[in-house]
């Protein structure tokens, strides 16, 4: 492992027993539990971070509702605007520590954690910050059934006090895909970060401070899913709660949600399907699909997980996909010459450790990857991994590994390729790799998925709506869509007569 120097700025930082956020100052857990972080590229520790229960859950979601009825309530939009490009410049400024908390906490390459999340956080919250002066009503021409004149409009309200629970895969642009929406419409907000990944959360809760929100509007509780994420899904007195995380949590949160009548959205799982057409230039595609699925160590919601290539190119494919495989630098996210860190965590290496040994086990061809190089023993490490499972018999073509293994399809009738793409509980994201106008337009149009990508793959952008069919969630995120999702719509009638 390559020397390698953490910012002083950094050390200080993570040396420094870590607190809650709660209306605007960081305090102690009323029971006082605490939990470690761990740097999975050599499961060192690398900070004490406070473990939010229960009682914590209330006081920040009260230090939210207090916010929301008072002082935040009474901001002006042209505000919420300057706070949140505050906001956004000091995330810039703090780019480098903030790369390199996320590079540490969660293993993923600096250079990702810094163009990935960082950057892409900053430009989320200024989209946002560009809507509070934005979000109109309208007055509509309503025909009374007694003849008077009345006068109706319509306006939009934030919905509330709204609960964020954030997954690791990114710990820090998860937050402001959730902040975003919330603080432009105005409404405040109580986030829980994954435990495995606490730290960028509180160390972008010192720049909200810093920028000068009020207290309150924004809190953190950091703590575990049933100890702090389940209590915050429950509570009576949040009015909607969005999540990102796995199938089976956001079941349960929808259910949690029910007692009060959360408005919820959710982001989940997928296993998504990238198709090959015959006539697609298979450098690109190839080099397409093998980013699709290797970026982020595959831990990512929208991973390029099935690959369908036709018949014809599939060898060609398989060559392709050998090379970017073995081209990636397996090491530390913070040694400048990594591509791929290691997966988040011991609980995250046995999940994909064990998809493997089974798809060999269901005979599925292994290709290349599949283990974890000796001289990384240290840390949860796994190399690159393709296989092949023409006819998708296996488990690893239809459940969601959220690691860097592929599992390659081939097919030959272009209807029921379309019909084996759709055959899956998951609708997040799909891909199409073609020269053929006609074909990709055809393709995009059959393919149920809440993103599809032609020539492309993993393009996600704030203006434009993100989300998943099926079970892969309810709602948008992003784009003008997601603004309904965090305020209420009043319509007001005034009798003029
Ligand atoms: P998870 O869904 O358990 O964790 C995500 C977040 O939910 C974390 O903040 C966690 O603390 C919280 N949480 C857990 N249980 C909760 C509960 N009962 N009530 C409220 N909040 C709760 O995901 P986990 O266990 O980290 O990963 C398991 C699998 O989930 C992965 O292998 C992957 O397949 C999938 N996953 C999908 C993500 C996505 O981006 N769609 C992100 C993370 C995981
Ligand atoms: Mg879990």
């Amino acid at each position: 492992m390559a020397n390698i120097d953490i910012f002083p700025d950094v050390e200080r930082f993570l040396s420094e027993s870590k607190s809650l956020f709660i209306a605007g100052e960081w305090v102690k857990p009323i029971a006082g539990g605490s939990f470690t972080v761990e740097n999975p590229a050599n499961r060192q520790v690398i900070a004490t971070v406070s473990s939010a229960e229960k009682e914590d859950v209330d006081r920040a979601v009260q230090a939210a509702r207090y916010a929301l009825e008072g002082v935040w309530g009474r901001v002006q939009p042209s505000e919420r605007t300057r706070l949140m490009l505050r906001l956004a410049d000091l995330v810039e400024e703090d780019a480098h520590h903030l790369g390199q908390i996320i590079s540490l906490e969660n293993g993923k390459p600096y250079t990702n954690a810094y163009s990935g999340e960082v950057v892409i956080t900053a430009n989320i919250l200024r989209y946002f910050a560009g809507w509070p002066s934005k979000i109109e009503g309208s007055t509509i021409p309503i025909s009374p059934r007694s003849g008077a004149q009345m006068l109706n409009y319509t306006v939009k309200e934030p919905v509330g006090v709204c609960a964020m629970i954030v997954p690791w895969n990114f710990p820090l642009s998860m937050c402001a895909w959730k902040l975003g929406p919330a603080l432009a419409t105005g409404c405040t907000a109580v986030l829980k970060p994954a435990e495995q990944t606490p730290l960028s959360s509180l160390r972008l809760a010192e720049l909200i401070q810093r920028a000068g929100f009020p207290g309150g509007v924004v809190n953190v509780v950091t703590g575990f899913g049933e100890g702090a994420g389940a209590p915050l899904a429950a509570h009576p007195d949040v009015d909607k709660i969005a999540f990102t995380g796995s199938t089976a949590v956001g079941r349960l949160i929808a259910q949690a949600a029910v007692g009060n009548m959360k408005k919820v959205s959710l982001e989940l799982g997928g296993k998504s399907p990238n198709i090959i057409l015959p006539d697609a230039d298979i450098i690109r595609a190839a080099k397409g699909a093998a980013d699709g699925i290797f970026y982020n160590q595959g831990q990512v919601c929208t991973a390029a997980s099935r690959l369908y290539v036709h018949d014809s190119v599939l060898e060609q494919t398989l060559d392709e996909l050998r090379k970017h495989a073995s081209a990636h630098v397996i090491g530390p996210g913070l040694d400048p010459s990594t591509t791929m860190g290691p997966l988040v965590s011991s609980d995250q290496y046995e999940i994909v450790r064990g998809y493997i040994s089974k798809a060999i086990d269901e005979g599925a061809e292994l290709i290349c990857g599949g283990k974890t190089p000796d001289y990384l023993s240290d840390g949860y490490f796994m190399e690159p991994t393709v296989f092949l499972d023409k006819q998708e018999k296996a488990c690893i073509a239809r459940e969601e590994i959220f690691g860097p293994v592929v599992t390659v399809m081939s097919w030959s009738d272009i209807d029921e390729l379309v019909y084996r793409a759709n055959n899956t509980p998951f609708g997040l994201a799909a891909g199409v790799w073609t020269n053929n106008l006609q074909q990709a337009h055809r393709i995009a149009a059959q393919l149920k998925a809440g993103s599809v990508w032609v020539n492309c793959w993993n393009v996600v952008d704030p203006a434009s709506p993100f989300g998943g069919y099926k079970q892969s969630g309810w709602g948008r995120e992003m784009g003008k869509n997601v603004i309904d999702a965090y305020t209420e719509t009043k319509s007001v009638f005034i009798d003029l007569s």
